[in-house]
């Protein structure tokens, strides 16, 4: 496999493929609603937002579900923006924000996988979703994960806003 990371190009290349675009807060909010109406979020479960931005759904899973929560991200100040809130809001202990490449790393055991997947990134996600744990959810912003419907056990469209669509699915 080659050693990509260690060039500089690579994050930026990453970030064009997969480019900032924040979840609003309502929509954040009306999803962790929804997973608690369904008695799917439970208290020490483990959370990750692949690209986790400025950390808003890291942080909000954290500070009102109390779950432990990890950020995959790779933009510096996106990354400092999102460790001063977890200390602002004093949340070191449960929530953590990694610099790392959400692309290659070992989600395997996490119960909650946040996801704002473009369709244009689906030919290489497609191994994250394999790696996802039977009965853990995936969350997708904006676009549906349809093409990978033989992995799924049940699935759910919040729509939360017009234009932040959350579709939710249960791994079979
Ligand atoms: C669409 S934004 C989603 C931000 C946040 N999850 C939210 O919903 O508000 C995608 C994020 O993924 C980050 N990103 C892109 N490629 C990445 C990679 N290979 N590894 C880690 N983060 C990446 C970008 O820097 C960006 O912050």
């Amino acid at each position: 496999m080659s050693e990509y990371w260690k060039k500089e190009s690579w994050k930026i290349k990453t970030q064009e493929d997969l480019p900032y675009l924040a979840t609003p807060l309502k929509v954040i909010k009306l999803i962790f609603k929804f997973l608690n109406d369904k008695n799917l979020i439970k208290k020490g479960q483990r959370l990750v937002d692949l690209g986790a931005g400025d950390g808003r759904v890291i942080v909000y899973a954290s500070e009102f579900y109390e779950i432990e929560s990890l950020g995959l991200e790779i933009n510096e100040n996106l990354i400092k923006t999102a460790e001063s809130e977890i200390i602002r809001k004093n949340l070191s202990g449960l929530c953590k924000i990694k610099e790392v490449d959400l692309f290659n790393y070992d989600i395997s055991d996490m119960d909650i996988v946040f996801c704002f997947f473009l369709p244009s990134n689906y030919a290489y996600c497609s191994h994250i979703v394999k790696m996802v744990k039977s009965g853990a959810i995936v969350i997708n912003i904006r676009w549906d994960l349809k093409k990978f419907k033989k992995y799924w056990k049940r699935s759910f469209k919040i729509k939360a806003d017009k234009q932040f669509p959350a579709y939710l699915y249960i791994k079979k």
